[in-house]
C-alpha cells in the first residue's frame, strides 16, 4: 500500500491539521516528518477543539500510530506538556514512536534563537523563537544532541560541552549574556530520560516494514512550500524542508514508496513572520479576511498577514513537491464578496513574469496581477458535495485548479472534520 505526503502549499497554516486528521481513520501510520514546535496544526471534532505543536494530527485517531520521524526536533518538555494535555482531554497517547536519531531542542538553542533575532533588529526573520534554526544549525555543524544521546551520559556530557564551548563565546562576548552551564542542561535533558525511553523506537524499520505489509503510511508536513530551506523565500523561511523531498529524508522511507503528494491550499494567502508576500492586503479586504477567517497563529499568537489567493505560488508548488492533488481549504471565508480578485501572474520591473522569480530582489519587486473572479453570497458550510455550491463557488474553484497545476480533490467549508466535500478519494 503507498505512503502519501500532505504537505502545506504556501507559508504554512494551510490547514494541514484538519486535512490530515480527516484522513486519520484511513491509514495506520501518521508521520511528522520535520520542524518541531514551531507548527501550530488545528484539529476540530465535534465541539473539541485541539492545538498540535509537535505531535502528528493523527494522535487523535485511536486506530492510527502516530510518529516523530529523524528529521523533526524535539523539545522534550514541550512534548511532555502536549502529552499531559491530551491526556487530561481522555486522549490515548501510548502508541506514539519517536525516531532515535531525531534532535533535541536544548534550552540553549531555544536562548539562541531569541538572542539571534534580537540582534538582527528589524531585519529579524520573525521566528516563532521555539529554537528552531539553531536546532538545526547544530545538527548540520555536528554538534548536534539526538534522543539517543539520553542512554549515554558520557557521550551527552561531551556533546553537550562540545556544543557550548563556541556557544558561550557568543553569548558572553557579542550577546552580553550569561554563559550556560553544561552540567546543568546535561542534568536537565538526563531528567528527560526514563519518560522519553517507551516512545523511543528504530521509527525507519518500523515504517518500511509496515509499508512492506500493506499498511498506510501518511506524512503530515509542517509550515508550507514557501517556507522550505531550499524552495522558499529564502532566507524568510524555516529551517527543515517541509517540501515533498523532507518527507523522505526525515523518515527514512524511499521516494519510490510515496504514491501520492497532496499541497493543502488555503482559498486566499496568509503568512505569519517576515519577508515577501506580492498579494497581502493592508486595507480593509484584509482585515476582514483576517477576522472572518479568524487568521491569529496558534504557536505564537501573531495576526496572520492576508491576502488574495497567489496562483504563482500554487504552480510552483505543484512542481517543486511534485503534487498530484489539492485540498483547497477555507472557501467558506471567501463568502460574501462582490468580487474575488485572484492573482494570476506578476509585474516585475515592468515585465509580465507567470512563473515564481528564483532572483531574491526580483521576488521582492513582484507586484500581482489580479483577475477579478465573480463571488457569492450562500452559506456554503453545509455543502456536502461539489454540485450544491453555488455556481460562482463552483467557477472559482475550477479556475483555481486550472492555474494551479493539479487537481482539487476536495474542498474544506468550515473548520469541523465534516465540513469538507469530498471530490476524488485519497486513499
Ligand atoms: P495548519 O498549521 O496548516 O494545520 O493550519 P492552522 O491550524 O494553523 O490554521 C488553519 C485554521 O483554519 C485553523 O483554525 C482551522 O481550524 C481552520 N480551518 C481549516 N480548514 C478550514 C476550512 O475549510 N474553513 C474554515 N473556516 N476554517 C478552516
Ligand atoms: P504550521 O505547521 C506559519 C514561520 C515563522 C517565521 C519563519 C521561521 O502551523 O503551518 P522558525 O521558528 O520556524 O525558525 O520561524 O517560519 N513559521 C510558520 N508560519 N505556520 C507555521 O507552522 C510556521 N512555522 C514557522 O513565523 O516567519
Ligand atoms: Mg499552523
Amino acid at each position: 500500500m503507498p505512503a502519501l505526503v500532505l504537505l502545506g502549499a504556501q507559508w504554512g497554516d494551510e490547514g494541514k491539521g484538519k486535512a490530515t486528521d480527516l484522513l486519520g481513520g484511513s491509514v495506520d501510520y501518521v508521520v511528522r516528518y520535520q520542524g518541531g514546535n514551531n507548527a501550530g496544526h488545528t484539529v476540530v471534532v465535534g465541539d473539541q477543539k485541539y492545538a498540535l505543536h509537535l505531535l502528528p494530527s493523527g494522535i487523535l485517531t485511536p486506530e492510527c500510530t502516530p510518529v516523530i520521524g529523524n528529521g523533526v526536533v524535539v523539545d522534550p518538555s514541550v512534548l511532555f506538556s502536549e502529552l499531559n494535555g491530551l491526556n487530561e482531554r481522555g486522549v490515548d497517547t501510548s502508541k506514539l514512536l519517536i525516531s532515535g536519531n531525531a534532535h533535541i531542542i536544548t534550552p540553549y538553542n531555544v536562548t539562541v534563537d531569541k538572542v539571534t533575532e534580537r540582534f538582527l533588529g528589524k531585519r529579524k526573520i520573525g521566528t516563532t523563537g521555539r529554537g528552531i534554526g539553531p536546532t538545526y544549525a547544530d545538527k548540520i555543524n555536528r554538534v548536534g544532541i539526538r534522543i539517543q544521546d539520553l542512554y549515554d551520559e558520557s557521550i551527552l556530557t561531551q556533546k553537550v560541552e562540545a556544543a557550548l564551548e563556541v556557544k558561550n563565546q557568543l553569548l558572553t562576548k557579542l550577546y552580553n549574556r550569561r554563559a550556560i552551564e553544561a552540567g546543568q542542561v546535561v542534568e536537565e535533558l538526563l531528567g528527560y530520560a526514563d519518560r522519553l525511553k517507551p516512545y523511543v523506537a528504530d521509527t525507519v524499520l518500523i515504517l518500511n516494514q509496515a509499508l512492506e505489509q500493506d499498511k498506510v503510511v501518511l506524512f503530515e508536513g509542517g509550515q508550507g512550500t514557501l517556507l522550505d530551506i531550499d524552495h522558499g523565500t529564502y532566507p524568510f523561511v524555516t529551517s527543515s524542508n517541509p517540501t515533498a523531498g523532507g518527507a523522505c529524508t526525515g523518515s527514512g522511507v524511499g521516494p519510490t514508496k510515496i504514491s501520492r503528494v497532496i499541497g493543502i491550499l488555503k482559498a486566499y494567502t496568509t503568512r505569519v513572520g517576515s519577508g515577501p508576500f506580492p498579494t497581502e492586503l493592508l486595507d480593509e479586504d484584509g482585515e476582514a479576511l483576517r477576522r472572518i477567517g479568524g487568521e491569529r497563529g496558534v504557536t505564537t499568537g501573531r495576526d496572520r498577514r492576508c491576502g488574495w489567493f497567489d496562483a504563482v505560488i500554487a504552480r510552483y508548488a505543484t512542481r517543486v513537491n511534485g503534487l498530484t492533488d489539492f485540498f483547497l481549504t477555507k472557501l467558506d471565508v471567501l463568502t460574501g464578496w462582490e468580487e474575488i480578485p485572484v492573482c494570476v501572474a506578476y509585474e516585475i520591473d515592468g515585465k509580465r513574469v507567470e512563473e515564481l522569480p528564483y532572483s531574491q530582489t526580483d521576488f521582492h519587486h513582484a507586484k500581482p496581477i489580479y483577475e477579478n473572479l465573480p463571488g457569492w453570497s450562500e452559506d456554503i458550510t453545509k455543502a456536502k458535495s461539489f454540485s450544491d455550491l453555488p455556481k460562482n463557488a463552483q467557477a472559482y474553484v475550477r479556475a483555481l485548479e486550472d492555474m494551479s497545476g493539479a487537481q482539487i480533490s476536495a474542498i474544506g467549508v468550515g473548520p469541523g472534520r465534516d465540513e469538507t466535500i469530498e471530490i476524488n478519494s485519497f486513499i
